[in-house]
């Protein structure tokens, strides 16, 4: 089992990343005998794995119930954390009671904030089993909900006590789940870490695989860089908004279609190559850079042109919506070369559009 740890100003917290360490009573601390334990899962998860969880915790002599919210985006929502709080208080769970978030990233984000929010909050420990929720969501603290008019507008910044990463989860995640989680791994690299690109590029079939010791150094690699930028910027004052390589283009995809049509790691691999070719124009990134990311989201089996259709003037409005939007002005994360990416406030219209056109297809 490895450990990395995530250094706030006041306190950290171990991600623990291991094959089958669910199983293992004692890769839980800091829970022990005698906590009250809620685990909050959906049914898919709960199938696979609330059984060794709940078993191992009771072994651990903690007391062990559980809840569970349906499975899906469309589930991540305020009458989904009504149900975990119903869960809590009709089992005369108080302050001192632990959340533990078992599954991907909505049961990550719900359950976070139901324990950002319950009795003034509750610890917390997060079971991610999706790769995206593994190198991504379970770590840095970032919980909450969807509203009707907007995704994540309902939420906090609340840290769990410990992240477990158990590697083996993803042998049930049906793979183009895998893949979605690999346009974030590849993230990492493109914005923070040219040689982990270069890494990725000799291994990314091994990956597509699942092979058990690349997959854990690929994990383990994301966390310590997710965990680095965590510590510099908890709240997204600045470098962690470079976490967003991307997104501003995704979210546009993923609300012209529908939640759930494109998988949002899906989106994030086309918008992440409309901002390199933005970054191209803009005479940073070089036209082989472009290739070299193009062709790894291909090696991932991940979308690399624009959703049938979907034209410049469908993403600019979308685009204008998104959080980083500051006094009207589109800010973008861009890339000055592989493994270095800024935050771009002033972006001229003509070109982004020029960078969506640049990846769409035309017959
Ligand atoms: P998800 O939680 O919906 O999981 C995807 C699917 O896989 C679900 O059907 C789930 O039940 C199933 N599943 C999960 N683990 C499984 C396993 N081991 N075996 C079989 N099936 C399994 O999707 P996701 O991609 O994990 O997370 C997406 C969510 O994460 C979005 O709501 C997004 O906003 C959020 N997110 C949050 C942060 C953050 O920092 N908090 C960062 C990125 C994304
Ligand atoms: N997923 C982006 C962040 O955690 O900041």
């Amino acid at each position: 089992m490895i450990e990395v740890n995530v250094e706030l100003k006041d306190r950290r917290y171990p991600i623990r990343i291991g094959a089958n360490i669910l199983a293992a009573s004692d890769s839980y601390a800091p829970l022990k005998c005698g906590d009250k334990v809620m685990i909050v899962s959906n049914p898919t998860v709960a199938e696979h794995y609330l059984a060794t969880v709940s078993d191992s915790l009771q072994r651990l002599g903690c007391q062990v119930e559980s809840v569970l919210i349906p499975d899906g985006e469309q589930y991540k929502t305020l009458d989904s954390l009504n149900l975990i709080f119903t869960a809590l208080l009709q089992a005369n769970h108080g302050r001192d009671t632990t959340i533990v978030a078992l599954g991907g990233g909505v049961v990550g984000d719900v359950a976070g904030f139901a324990a950002a929010s319950y009795q003034r909050s509750v610890r917390l420990m997060q079971i991610p089993t999706t790769l995206l929720s593994q190198v991504d969501s379970s770590v840095g603290g970032k919980t909450g909900v969807n509203h009707a008019l907007g995704k994540n507008m309902i939420g906090a910044f609340y840290q769990p006590c410990a992240v477990i990463i158990d590697s083996t989860t993803l042998n049930t995640l049906p793979k183009r789940e895998v893949f979605a989680g690999l346009a974030e791994v590849i993230k990492y690299g493109a914005i923070l870490d040219s040689a982990f690109f270069e890494w990725l590029e000799s291994n990314i079939d091994d990956l597509v695989a699942l092979q058990p010791q690349k997959l854990q150094y690929c994990i383990q690699r994301c966390c310590e860089l997710k965990a680095d930028v965590v510590a510099r910027d908890e709240t997204e004052q600045g470098d962690r908004a470079l976490l967003n390589l991307g997104h501003t283009f995704g979210h546009a995809i993923e609300t012209h279609l529908g939640y759930g049509s494109w998988l949002h790691g899906e989106a994030v691999a086309v918008g992440m190559l409309m901002a390199a070719d933005l970054s191209h124009q803009l005479g940073d990134l070089s036209r082989q850079d472009v290739f070299r990311l193009e062709k790894l989201l291909v090696h991932a089996n991940l979308p690399t042109v624009s959703p049938d259709g979907m034209t410049a003037d469908d993403y600019l409005p979308l685009m204008m919506r998104d959080k980083k939007v500051l006094a009207g002005k589109l800010r973008l994360v861009l890339l000055k070369k592989l493994g270095q990416a800024y935050v771009a406030s002033d972006n001229d219209a003509q070109q982004v559009r020029q960078a969506i056109e640049n990846c769409s297809q035309f017959d």
